[in-house]
């Protein structure tokens, strides 16, 4: 057994660990797990000396919707100095680390350290400084010890995590990075998950910053031009995001827009009802933050995905009380078997409700690739 680290929004620790039993029920052995401080969960997982590609497995099979971020194959390691522990935690990972690297695809390498203020939030955290310290040194170690250089441009394929426990103990873990969903990174490349959104006095509503996570998630964004709808649009906090990336909006509400939005011209608004608004032409994004119906959203996404009228979707599933697992699964059953790919968060700024966020998979492209790998045509 290993130790793995999960990290969620704090007060949600109950969630995360009911979703890891629930997604390891059907396991010989379902996880166990404890909350190790605020927003950290602890769960023993099969597997300590774990290939890469085991690894990826795993990571692939514990991705829950309650964790912003995953740190596997957990070692606790200790010294008195920044140096000792850096030390220490390249001791602890290097056959893992090794392995990574000697597979040359692994791309190019990330390095995380946490401390256990800034998973709550907290915008200055304790031992932040000494953070940054060993976030240096551990950087050194590694570019010392590389056999080759990747390119700027390949991407992020290992991440070294560490975990500051208090000043002399820590948490490292090292992983390969697999993407689950679209350009989606797992573990997250936004240390401990958070996208941390800056403030923004001009956004009508402080619901921008549930869209802003969303799209740091994806890493991907609206681009200027594209067309963007956005359904339970009012007062615009979303519709203020969609403008920021310079798409014109087709915001959807029964309620109005703020004045300062409703005076943009490339901002459109569309009174009736967003369960059932459809554009005229296919656009490149749809978000919805419509309030309460999560029953409402596999119907939702059936009617957006399957045309499809969009290339890419935001919508916030909230629930009147805790989460409802089977229906966050009818969702993302509904978008996959439209040929989406989608994947559902709860992130740091989410109460009540989840984020799914999925793309259309071209099946036009995806058939040519295939027939393309198969000169015999396709069978
Ligand atoms: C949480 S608010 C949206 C906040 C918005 N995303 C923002 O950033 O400011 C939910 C919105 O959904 C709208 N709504 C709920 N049911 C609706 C429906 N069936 N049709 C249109 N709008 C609806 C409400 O009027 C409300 O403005």
């Amino acid at each position: 057994m290993a130790q793995w680290g999960f990290s969620c929004r704090h007060d949600y620790e109950g969630e995360l660990r009911a979703e890891l039993a629930r997604l390891s029920a059907d396991w010989p052995i379902p996880l166990r797990s404890e909350i190790a401080m605020p927003g950290v969960v602890l769960a023993q997982v099969p597997g300590d000396q774990d290939s890469p590609d085991q690894l990826r497995l795993r990571l692939a099979a514990l991705d829950p919707v309650y964790a912003l971020q995953v740190l596997p194959q957990l070692t606790q390691v200790s010294a008195p100095s920044v140096a000792g522990l850096a030390d220490a935690c390249m001791d602890a990972v290097r056959p893992l680390w090794q392995d990574l690297a000697a597979e040359g695809a692994g791309g190019r390498f990330a390095v995380h350290v946490l401390v256990p203020g800034q998973i709550k939030g907290q915008p200055r955290p304790q031992m932040q400084h000494r953070a940054e310290l060993l976030n240096q040194a551990l950087k050194q170690r590694i570019m010392r010890a590389e056999l080759h250089r990747p390119a700027k441009t390949d991407p992020v394929g290992r991440l070294l995590q560490v975990l500051l426990v208090d000043a002399e103990v820590a948490l490292v873990s090292a992983s390969p990075v697999v993407r689950p969903a679209g350009a989606m990174s797992w573990p997250s490349l936004l240390p401990a998950g958070l996208a941390n959104p800056p403030d923004d006095d001009a956004a009508p509503s402080s619901a921008f910053r549930k869209l802003r996570e969303a799209l740091a998630c994806m890493a991907e964004q609206p681009q200027p031009g594209q067309q963007a709808v956005d359904l339970g649009a009012s007062p615009g906090g979303w519709s203020h995001v969609l403008r920021q990336c310079g798409a014109e909006v087709h915001a959807v509400d029964r309620a109005e827009l703020d004045r300062r939005l409703a005076r943009d011209p490339q901002v459109h608004w569309h009174e009736g009802d967003a369960f059932r608004w459809l554009p005229p032409e296919p656009v490149q994004w749809m978000v919805s933050d419509i309030i309460a119906y999560p029953q409402r959203v596999p119907e939702l996404l059936a009617a957006w995905c399957d045309q499809p009228w969009a290339q890419r979707v935001v919508v916030q599933m909230k629930f009147k009380g805790g989460p409802d697992f089977e229906l966050i699964d009818q969702a993302v059953a509904v978008a996959r078997q439209a040929g989406w790919w989608i994947r559902a968060k709860h992130f740091f700024n989410d109460k009540h409700e989840v984020t799914l966020m999925g793309g259309y998979i071209d099946r036009e492209v995806v058939a040519s690739l295939s027939a393309s790998d198969n000169p015999q045509g396709r069978q």
